[in-house]
């Protein structure tokens, strides 16, 4: 979290810096600044609050230079206010830096600083590497930064100006997202790569412990200890509209609309033209390695959590392996027991989430394989992972994810299918049956989302209230929570997700006339008894809003309203179920004015553990 951007080269660096910031506001927005190298020296300007704020203050004083570091960020260390945003400066105000990431020892650090003068103004741990590096500074930027580095522990992407040395931009990366853009005269660093996009597509993405030192003709890649490195271009070859909101109001709703999209490129070629396998070639495991399976683990966080939910009944019932699911932040702590012949599956967006990478290198620590399944090519978890199903959903750029997770769904029905084809748990006419039923799944979700409008009307009438609960079992049990943390996330309405049969074990206390509840039974093998769950809720007076497959008459009967979807495989119906609970979050989140693509307190990569 917290974004970074940077620009050496001959325009007029504040509105690149600016234009940058805007596409990773996503990243954290309580505040933002700039530093901009001037003909007056170094010259900083933050703000508390959006992007916005600073941009007006920009616009009434301009800081004119070609050269600068940008930043928005989500609070770690100190309260969102001017003081404590980026960049920071020594007392010289002759250093400027930008971080993204935690500094361990900043306590140590900041006490032996200021034991020899050096004054500090904000709560910040960030603003101990600015007075590091200007006090270790020896006339050379980039080895100063070097030796600063070695000081410091924790995670942490850096953008570094100084104005002894104002023509070249330093950047760090030890555990942070950072890439460096290369343009004709002019080069540019990012966190994430739609920072850039504008204005180069050729970029460097930067390894752990490695650093580069920008100039406007050059960019130089070296580790950390200073040996130089070459590394191929990245060619970006996606396009610019597709981190732009195109037409829609909000990058949610653009999201959401673009999932059918989604959904087939990510299976893609990876279902053969005969439509009768699955050709993960991705996934580099032997038949006699797949075999050698002993249980699976699926680690993640948020979203991508939920997405794990689905993928182990997915990868149970088509292979018939054991799989337990963990989030990725307590998974490292609770001594789990990976074997070698535990399979690891890191789910990840990003790809950047620090506890979701943390967990892949406990995984790894143990001998175990590891695939990871994450939307960001070159990401850390992709870099680290022994094998990489990429879902091809472009980029994600609201906080709250929609298209994200349901690539990452499509992505388990390939590899639970790839799976079970390889162990013959399944038959080849099951297998045939499957794929032709994923394939007709971008055009039923073209069939969900013309039911928007009517949605929206039913999120006005929920977005009333201050509780609300997701029922469901089985695969409706996994969708519900998915929907509940959509609703909680942007709405900030607080809602629970239920298994349906729990209810009376404690939650039925909490149903009151009118509550909103929204009841997912698509499962038509658990369809009685989830019907039997709805008539308890309605019995105390709940307002029950039914998720039913299409021409189910039967729910119709016992619920206020119903939003259907197409009929498909039980196992599929996540696909498709948590679409409208999408649109409901997205719909009731607008009728409370809330800002809907950044919700209060979140950031959408979070690479703080
Ligand atoms: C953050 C975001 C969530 C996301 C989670 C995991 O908390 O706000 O929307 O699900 O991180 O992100 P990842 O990139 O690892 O999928």
């Amino acid at each position: 979290m917290c974004g970074i951007v940077g620009y050496v080269g001959k325009r007029d660096s504040q509105e690149i810096l600016i234009e940058g910031l805007k596409k990773l506001e996503y990243r954290g927005y309580d505040s933002a600044g700039v530093a901009v190298y001037t003909d007056k020296g170094l010259a900083v300007k933050k703000a508390k609050g959006r992007l916005a704020v600073l941009e007006s203050q920009l616009g009434e004083s301009p800081l004119r230079g070609t050269i600068g570091i940008g930043h928005t960020r989500w609070a770690t260390h100190g309260k969102p206010s001017d003081v404590n945003s980026h960049p920071h400066t020594d007392n010289s105000l002759k250093f400027s830096v930008v971080h993204n990431g935690i500094i361990e020892n900043y306590i140590a650090l900041k006490e032996e600083l200021i034991a020899k003068g050096h004054r500090f103004v904000s709560e910040t741990d960030t603003e101990v590497i600015s007075h590091l590096i200007a006090d270790l500074y020896d006339g050379d930027i980039v080895r100063t930064v070097q030796r600063a580095v070695k000081r410091m522990t924790g995670a942490f992407a850096l953008g570094v100006l100084t104005e002894h040395e104002p023509e070249k931009l330093v950047a760090v990366r030890l555990a942070s997202p950072l890439i460096i853009g290369v343009g004709e005269g002019e080069n540019f660093i990012g966190s994430d790569i739609p920072a850039i996009l504008e204005h180069t597509r050729n970029v460097y993405i930067l390894n752990d412990n490695e650093m580069a030192v920008l100039t406007r003709d050059a960019v130089e890649l070296m580790t950390i200890e200073g040996n130089f490195i070459s590394r191929e271009i990245f060619h970006v070859d996606w396009d610019i509209m597709t981190a732009e909101k195109a037409g829609f109001d909000h990058f949610m709703l653009k999201e959401i609309y673009e999932q059918p999209k989604a959904y087939r490129d990510t299976m893609g070629a990876r279902l053969n033209v005969a439509g009768s396998g699955v050709e993960l070639n991705e996934v580099k495991m032997s038949a006699e390695d797949v075999r050698g399976i002993s249980n699976i683990h699926i680690v993640a966080c948020g979203t991508a959590y939920h997405a794990g939910l689905v993928g182990k009944s997915v990868i149970e019932r088509l292979a018939r392996i054991p799989v337990e699911t963990d989030v990725a932040s307590e998974y490292r702590y609770r001594s789990p027991i990976i074997k070698p012949s535990t399979l690891v599956i890191v789910v990840s967006q990003s790809g950047e989430t620090a506890d979701t990478l943390a967990a892949l290198r406990e995984a790894k620590r143990h001998g175990a394989r590891v695939i990871a399944i994450t939307n960001v090519v070159g990401s850390s978890v992709a870099r680290e992972a022994d094998d990489v199903i990429t879902t091809w959903a472009g980029p994600e750029i609201a906080v709250a994810s929609t298209k994200a997770y349901t690539s990452q769904l499509i992505a388990f029905y390939l590899l639970g299918l790839h799976l079970a084809q390889t162990l013959g748990t399944i038959e080849a006419a099951e297998v045939a049956h499957t794929i032709a039923a994923l394939k007709s799944l971008p055009e039923q979700v073209e069939r969900v989302l013309e039911q928007g409008a009517a949605i929206k009307e039913l999120a006005e009438q929920i977005a009333t209230h201050e509780d609300l609960f997701f029922i469901g079992r089985g695969l409706d049990y996994a969708v519900a929570q998915e929907g509940s943390l959509k609703l909680k996330e942007i709405s900030y309405i607080h809602s629970e997700a239920y298994a349906s049969g729990e209810l009376k074990h404690g939650t039925l206390a909490l149903i009151e006339d009118g509550v909103p509840v929204i009841a997912l039974a698509t499962q038509e093998d658990l369809f009685e008894k989830t019907v039997s769950n709805i008539k308890e809720v309605k019995a105390r007076g709940a307002y029950v809003i039914g998720i039913a497959l299409e021409g189910d008459d039967e729910l119709r009967k016992s619920v206020d309203q119903v939003v259907t979807i197409p009929r498909t495989l039980g196992l599929l119906t996540p696909a498709l179920s948590v679409v409208p609970l999408q649109l409901l979050a997205y719909y009731a989140a607008l009728a409370r004015g809330n800002d809907v693509d950044k919700p209060r307190n979140l950031a959408k990569s979070v690479t703080v553990e």
